[in-house]
């Protein structure tokens, strides 16, 4: 186990949009979190690196452990904690510089001394991108397509050499085609990496993740095994929405 939640409990203001969650994220797997809109699947994975550190109306209760040191304590660094735990949001958005700039950035501006060529090819390999832009390195990032911008912006997030990736909802503004490509690829980095990914779309769910936790109204109603929670969920909710009967 590489992140656990203890009783915890999520705010923006009075408001709770988590409630009493209790989960643990296996290493080296990816789990998946679903349901539907505004259930608090953002806020979720947002609090996992403190993303939710910029909205001053939030607050938290209870605790995440990382390795088992609690990410909210104070003599943790937010930033510091960012380069454990990636992120990759719902649209692309590379920076608008070359392909080449936007992997080397983050590890530039954080005194990476080694082979930068090396770490751009290695990054740009992981990501399932390089053999399409290895020859134009120096072109805009904003030249690429969409889900190669994806790519490319899942390539930053490895390049910091993260332990963990968070995705929200990634391949929502991609194509059927460019998703294709992204969830396989996301199958082949939980080799390296652990992987939390929300997705309002359950077949995607159900083909990518290992474990998938349904949340409904800031509750966690069931959290396992994805092929047990599909084929065999233990609640009537769980059941109701896995089979589009949701009222
Ligand atoms: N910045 C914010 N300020 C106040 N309320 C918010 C903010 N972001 C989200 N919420 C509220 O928290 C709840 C959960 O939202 P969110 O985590 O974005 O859901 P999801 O990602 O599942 O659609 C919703 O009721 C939403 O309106
Ligand atoms: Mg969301």
């Amino acid at each position: 186990m590489i992140l656990k939640t203890k009783n915890l409990n999520l705010f923006y203001g009075s408001t709770k949009a988590i409630n009493n969650c209790n989960i643990n994220i296996e290493k080296n797997k990816v789990t998946a979190i679903i349901g539907p809109s505004g259930c608090g699947k953002s806020t979720l994975l947002r609090s996992m690196n403190r993303m939710n550190d910029f909205i001053d109306s939030f607050s938290i209760k209870g605790e995440i452990l990382f390795d088992e040191k609690n990410i909210y304590d104070s003599k943790i660094d937010a930033t510091e904690l960012r380069k454990s735990i990636g992120m990759v949001f719902q649209k692309p958005n590379p920076f608008p510089k070359s392909i080449y700039e936007n992997i080397i950035w983050g590890p530039k501006i954080n005194g990476f001394e080694g082979d930068k060529d090396k770490l751009v090819e290695e990054s740009l390999k992981d990501a399932g991108l390089w053999d399409e832009v290895k020859n134009r390195l120096n072109d805009s990032a904003l030249s690429l397509s969409g889900g190669q911008q994806q790519r490319l912006c899942i390539a930053r997030a490895i390049a910091m050499k993260p332990n963990i990736i968070l995705m929200d909802e990634p391949c929502s503004a991609l194509d059927p085609k460019s998703t294709a490509i992204i969830e396989t690829l996301i199958k082949k980095l939980r080799k390296n990496y652990t992987i939390l990914i929300v997705t309002h779309n359950m077949q995607q769910a159900a083909r990518v993740s290992d474990f998938t936790l349904f949340l409904y109204e800031g509750e966690v109603i069931e959290f396992g095994d994805t092929e047990h929670l599909f084929r065999n969920p233990k609640n009537k909710q769980t059941e109701d929405y896995i089979t589009g009967r949701f009222g």
